[in-house]
């Protein structure tokens, strides 16, 4: 068995184009933080690197629909997000961009690393183009009807609607997002990594860790490996990202696959890590170092990027060098997903709740707290606000809280606020607490990425203190036998020392504040000594006769009210009515009509029969045909926006149906005095409506 002395942890890089939700935090960057904050505890050394994802396609994505900079957005959400994990309590070593300069410095020296070894290969293909935006597609940037369900807006890489993988080319009527044009088929040339020849590599690699990786890590990488690795694209035609760093003209334009780039971001990110302490060189010690353990904590659909295709570069890299080799990872433990209310967070349809917004409303370690307790580890788990709420009344405020404030407030009143005697051993285990056994569950379930189990455990402490704390009575036995009270309240003291410890990696600031009540000065991290468990000082009451506590109890949770999560289920319930509706929609178009109106209002609408007696395009003004109406003895002049479906010439003869008491309106600075209907059809082509017949007089059509 290896043995490490340092631990690099790492965390999936959201993407800066949206703000991080609540199943991003239970997947990944709470559990790392768990773990790193236990270890730290513990004495070791360990650092957590982290950062924003900020290229590719769904950034540029988000630009165009917002109608801003790539630049912009990943400027807004890696502030947003990075402020986010700070208020939520997520103790990053760093957390670094890949839009950074020594980002792009060491993608790009991987890229001229494994280029120079010939072992990319390169490929020309026929990929969508479109030639209005003068741009080639990536899979994202085309929609379509998918040929499965015939959902009208299929994505080029999936459906939504029925889940299929897709690739562009399998779209029945493609078209460019970027400007509706139906794109066509351009040669273009791209860097392939082969995989394939890692195949055997990657095999032994997953083999060697089948016993220690979770089930879902080996399921996902096994049927990779089973289906044969491919080649892999790792260029791009786009214009936001790290551009290939080769002179040549077919080097024009490219950028590196996003993928490619943000798995690299981790060692970038430790090396901006260790040039921000001043010593530069010191990243090689978590990455270039075999005693080094590297864990790194995604979400199960990263799961190939982290045991395969990150691998893969690294061992393109190490090949046919004797130093200067990276680690690979020792563990990937990858989450299932946590839903919402029963359904799956979706950022693209705002089925979500963000962490920024939660935690404007709640506490940081309520939602940690909540959350470890739902931690997907092994298969999808649910969060709801009503068990939010159990959780936090029942088990931190009427547990915890009311424990250690029990304590606080009695020794306070009764023993001057001192901890009246040392406690033994004996007493310390006969608790109903065997803390050899307790400690060595809880450092288990801590190192092995139970999560769940850990934050149970430390409440199962609390509640073995609080019934203790109960049963033994001390303000009625302080009143017969004050020793026995002051028993009482020694070791009750010394169960919230150990609470303070025992749970702080997952509720780590509300801990630092029963540390504070206890009379410490500063926090329990400046406690920590390399090479000393702080945890395993719990085996004896810390507390010695005559430690002085804070004078003043705090309430440590305000229970939540019905009336504060009222307002969070009103809004489940406008967002669940939506999904339903978009899925009731996906089947058949919705009919939603308008509010009802009497008739007499109808009759306002004065309906007109007219004839078309000439029409015009109008000047910078795509869309609209200017016409000239026969409305019985009257001439009226409309503006239509019917020019991308009806020429001039088509529409003069025409009869059509006119609002012709609508008030007048001024476009392009031509006046309209009516409306003519026209009905949409499927594909969003215009039909004007023609009423038939020859006695076309004006008349009120009724
Ligand atoms: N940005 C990706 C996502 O949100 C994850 C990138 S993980 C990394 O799914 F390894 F590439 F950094
Ligand atoms: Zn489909």
């Amino acid at each position: 068995m290896h043995q490490f002395t340092k631990t690099l942890v790492t965390t999936a890089l959201p993407y800066a184009n949206g703000p991080v939700h609540l199943g991003h935090l239970a997947g990944v960057y709470l559990p790392a933080d768990i773990y790193v904050r236990y270890k730290r505890l513990k004495g070791e050394d360990i650092i957590h690197i982290g950062g924003s994802d900020e290229h590719g396609v769904p950034i540029t994505i988000t630009a165009e629909k917002e109608g801003i900079s790539p630049r912009d957005v990943v400027d807004r959400y890696h502030q947003m997000n990075m402020a986010a994990f700070s208020k939520c309590g997520i103790s990053f070593d760093y957390y670094g961009r890949t839009t950074s300069e020594l980002h792009h410095k060491t993608a790009q020296e991987f890229f001229l690393d494994i280029e120079e070894k010939g072992i990319f290969q390169r490929k020309s293909e026929k990929l969508f183009f479109d030639s209005r935006a003068d741009r080639f597609l990536s899979d994202r940037y085309v929609t379509g009807t998918c040929p499965i369900c015939n959902n009208a807006e299929a994505n080029g890489d999936q459906c939504e609607q029925c889940g299929t993988h897709l690739s562009p080319l399998e779209l029945i009527n493609p078209k460019s997002k970027l400007s509706d044009a139906t794109p066509e088929l351009r040669e273009t040339m791209h860097w392939y990594f082969p995989l394939g020849r890692f195949q055997q590599q990657l095999e032994n690699y997953v083999t060697q860790h089948e016993e220690e990786w979770r089930q879902n890590v080996v399921n996902y990488s096994r049927t990779w490996l089973n289906q044969g690795l491919k080649d892999r694209a790792i260029t791009r035609d786009l214009g936001w990202g790290i551009q290939v760093p080769l002179e040549s003209q077919e080097a024009l334009g490219k950028v590196l696959y996003v993928w490619f780039d943000a798995v690299l971001g981790y060692i970038s990110f430790t090396r901006e890590w260790a040039a921000s302490l001043g010593q530069s060189e010191r990243w090689k010690e978590y990455w270039q170092n075999p005693e080094c353990r590297l864990v790194q904590f995604i979400g199960k659909d990263n799961v190939v990027f982290h045991t395969l295709m990150l691998p893969a570069i690294l061992m393109a890299w190490n090949e046919g060098r004797q130093s200067g080799r990276y680690n690979l990872a020792d563990n990937v433990p990858a989450s299932e997903f946590m839903n919402f209310e029963g359904r799956k967070f979706s950022k693209s349809r705002n089925y979500a709740i963000y962490l920024g917004e939660f935690l404007e409303k709640f506490p940081a370690d309520t939602l940690r707290y909540s959350i470890a307790m739902n931690y997907p580890e092994n298969k999808d788990t649910d969060f709801s606000w009503l068990d939010f709420q159990n959780r936090t009344n029942g088990e931190l405020a009427d547990t915890l809280g009311n424990f250690i404030k029990r304590s606080v407030d009695f020794t306070n009143s009764r023993f001057g606020g001192e901890v009246p005697c040392d406690s033994t051993a004996e007493e310390w285990n006969g608790l109903g607490i065997n803390w050899a056994e307790s400690l060595e569950q809880l450092d288990l379930a801590y190192e092995g990425f139970h999560f769940r189990e850990a934050a149970s455990l430390g409440m199962d402490i609390a509640r073995a203190a609080n019934r203790f704390l109960t049963l033994s009575e001390p303000w009625k036995v302080v009143k017969v036998d004050r020793e026995a009270a002051a028993r009482t309240m020694a070791l009750s003291l010394n169960l919230c020392h150990a609470l303070s410890f025992a749970l702080f990696p997952v509720i780590p600031e509300t801990c630092n504040r029963i540390h504070a009540m206890l009379g410490f000065e500063g926090s329990i991290e400046d406690l920590v000594t390399p090479g000393k468990s702080l945890v395993a000082e719990l085996l004896l009451p810390g507390l010695k006769t005559g430690h002085k506590i804070r004078e003043k109890s705090e309430i440590l949770f305000t229970k939540i009210e019905e009336s504060d999560i009222a307002p969070e289920l009103a809004k489940i319930e406008g967002l669940l009515a939506d999904a339903v509706e978009r899925e009731a929609g996906a089947e058949q178009q919705k009919m939603e009509f308008k509010p009802v109106i009497s008739f007499d209002d109808f009759l306002k609408v004065d309906l007109r029969v007219a004839r078309v007696i000439s029409a015009e395009k109008v000047n910078k003004a795509a869309k609209l045909l200017k016409l000239q109406l026969q409305v019985g003895s009257v001439t009226k002049q409309v503006l239509a926006g019917i020019a991308k479906h009806y020429t001039p010439e088509e529409m003069v003869g025409k009869n059509v149906l006119i609002v012709a008491n609508l008030a007048d309106r001024t476009i392009r600075d031509e006046v309209s005095e009516g409306m003519i209907l026209a009905v949409e059809g499927a594909d969003g082509k215009l039909f004007v409506v023609e009423p038939q017949g020859n006695e076309i007089n004006g008349r009120l059509i009724q």
